[in-house]
């Protein structure tokens, strides 16, 4: 269980009354079980147990064991983990679609391990119960399984991230088995793996045609035989996905690869609408993109009318 660095508001500390700090970290006992509470609620949705707060690769392997599907969101900042922690999402990634989001990049194959690096330990801060797993970046584990390995740890060691990600399959068998035998769960990523771009000539769905099938579900069976403890698949046909997720013992978590998956991910900047395009497989739960523009809209005539800071909101 963490302890949160909330600032009491955004405001400097020194203009802010010692009253009112004293008030916050009164509050903060009462803030925590309040959340340790809605924790425990959502807890029972994964977990029989009702003890088991944080959420472990055991409690992902019970899940599929008892059918329940899974929940992971990427986020690449404390704001954003957590709220999806307390929204009782199973797992936050923090993917090398930061280089996307976070970056501007095209593709994900600029992003670097020091980036993912500091990415992680935002999240950590923000995740008292769900699971984070760190992606590992391109280059940082392709050169070889101890390159593998000591990026890895990087990632738990200074990161503090529970488990890690890579994109592959039998070319990275290997490493897989090394970074499992070093203590640190895997999660495989196989179908469209973004970081392949250039070899897959572009961003496109795997698995068509009969050779194409036969090569992603051995991919997946390579990954859990390896020591994987989940995979994601991603940008497959749905019956494709639904297949794997039946021969499989870990859980599949879809992204673009329909409804018959253990799990879903999406990425936060999808979910929320803060892109300028979204892909078919989408679904936009909110348009955060809109709402933001309307404030800095209404903010910038505010200021420029003489409007803000009025009365209340100015110190005598
Ligand atoms: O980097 C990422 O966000 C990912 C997810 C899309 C699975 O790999």
């Amino acid at each position: 269980m963490g302890t949160r660095c909330v600032p009491p508001s955004s405001a400097p500390p020194e203009i802010i009354p010692a009253g009112a700090l004293l008030f916050f970290w009164m509050g903060v006992p009462e803030r925590l079980e309040s959340s340790r509470k809605a924790l425990d609620m959502s807890t029972v949705t994964v977990s029989s147990s009702a003890r088991e707060l944080r959420i472990t690769v055991r409690s992902i392997a019970r899940a599929k064991r008892e059918g329940k599907k899974l929940t992971m969101l990427t986020a690449y900042d404390f704001t954003f983990a957590r709220i999806f922690d307390s929204a009782g999402i199973e797992m936050v990634l923090v993917g090398d679609s930061l280089g996307n989001v976070m970056q501007g990049c095209d593709t994900t194959l600029p992003v670097t391990l020091d980036d993912v690096v500091y990415h992680t330990r935002m999240v950590v801060r923000g995740c008292e119960r769900a699971l984070v797993i760190a992606d590992m970046p391109f280059g940082s584990y392709q050169v070889g399984p101890e390159d593998a390995v000591r990026s890895a740890i990087r990632l738990v060691k200074e990161g503090g991230a529970q488990a890690v990600k890579l994109e592959g399959s039998a070319h990275v068998a290997e490493a897989i088995e090394r970074i499992v035998a070093a203590q640190i769960p895997v999660m495989g990523h196989v179908g469209l793996t973004p970081q392949s771009v250039n070899q897959m000539g572009g961003f496109r769905v795997q698995g068509r045609g009969p050779k194409g099938r036969d090569r992603i579900i051995s991919d997946a069976l390579r990954v859990e035989q390896a020591g994987a403890f989940a995979v994601v698949l991603e940008g497959l046909p749905e019956d494709l996905a639904g297949e794997i997720t039946g021969a499989l013992r870990i859980p599949t978590i879809g992204i673009g690869a329909g409804l018959h998956c253990d799990g879903q991910v999406l990425v936060m900047h999808d979910l929320l609408g803060l892109n300028d395009w979204t892909p078919s497989f989408v679904k936009q739960y909110a348009n955060l993109g809109a709402l933001t523009s309307q404030a800095a809209r209404a903010f910038a005539e505010e200021v420029r009318n003489g409007k803000f800071p009025d009365d209340d909101h100015s110190y005598s």
